[in-house]
């Protein structure tokens, strides 16, 4: 049996794709989801991998699901914070329910879900932490303030956190995807994509989930030690920091 690795949101899109590329690397995976149960009960026939449904956005469940995943699979030793949502809208049109839903899903999810696990990875003298934040996190995006901040959030969480955890074999890492062709970008009207995005893209296309996939099977892997505290980009040449 592989390392255990959780995966959050890791039943669609990105997260899925996630989970298959440590399955076939001898990983032993699940996959969390929120709600969608047909999507998770296509994903875990597809790929085997088990499918646990808690709200990352709460402290409590994120502590019992956990504890379920450990005690079925062993001890969480790598952990993707990948579950994520949008809700767009400019400032001075925004809800504090679209605000909070945001911030709680995506940002709130991280450390419920690393408070859970961080103390097991200090004993054990392993962990392998990386969370899916976004260019729009290192950039801005207009419309997007909620979604912006919750993801520059997780990029200085994960700092702190590495610096904290250095010494404990616990590398905590971010991977900053482009646009990536998966349902959360699939909503944007063609039109938009044709005409705002895809000029904006030097490579002139989406991101692949796999390619991202692909980012974090290198950060999780035992060899990838030394690197710790870091950001990755993956977005065609969009945004180059
Ligand atoms: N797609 C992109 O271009 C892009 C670019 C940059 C960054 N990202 C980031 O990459 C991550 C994945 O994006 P995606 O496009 O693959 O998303 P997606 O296709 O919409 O899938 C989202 C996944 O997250 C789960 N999820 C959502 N809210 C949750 C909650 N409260 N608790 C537990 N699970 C929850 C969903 O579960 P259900 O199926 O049950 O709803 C689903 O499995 C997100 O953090 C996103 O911000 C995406």
């Amino acid at each position: 049996m592989g390392r255990v690795a959780l995966v959050t949101g890791g039943t669609r899109g990105i997260g899925a794709a996630v989970c298959k590329a440590l399955a076939a690397g001898g990983y032993t995976v699940a996959a969390n989801y929120a709600g969608n149960d047909e999507a998770a009960a296509a994903f875990t026939a597809e790929t085997g991998v088990p499918a646990f449904k808690w709200d990352v956005s709460d402290f409590s469940a994120c502590k019992a699901g956990i504890a379920e995943v450990e005690a079925k699979l062993g001890p969480v030793e790598v952990l993707v914070n990948n579950a994520g949502i949008t809700r767009d809208g400019m400032l001075h049109k925004m809800s504090p329910e679209q605000w909070h839903a945001v911030i709680n899903t995506n940002l709130n999810s991280v450390f419920n879900m690393c408070r859970n696990v961080i103390e097991g990875m200090r004993e054990r003298s392993f962990g392998r932490i990386v969370s899916i934040s976004s260019i729009n996190g290192q950039k801005g995006q207009m419309g997007q303030t909620n979604y912006s901040a919750a993801k520059a959030g997780e990029i200085g969480f994960s700092k702190a956190l590495a610096q904290e955890n250095a010494r404990k074999g616990i590398t905590v890492n971010v991977i900053c995807p482009g646009y990536i062709g998966t349902e959360m970008v699939r909503a944007v009207p063609q039109d938009v994509l044709d005409k705002h995005v895809l000029p904006q893209i030097p490579l002139g296309r989406l991101g692949e989930p796999e390619e991202i996939a692909r980012c974090v099977l290198f950060l999780v892997a035992d060899e990838a030690g030394f690197i710790t505290g870091s950001t990755i980009t993956a977005n065609g040449g969009q945004y180059l920091i």
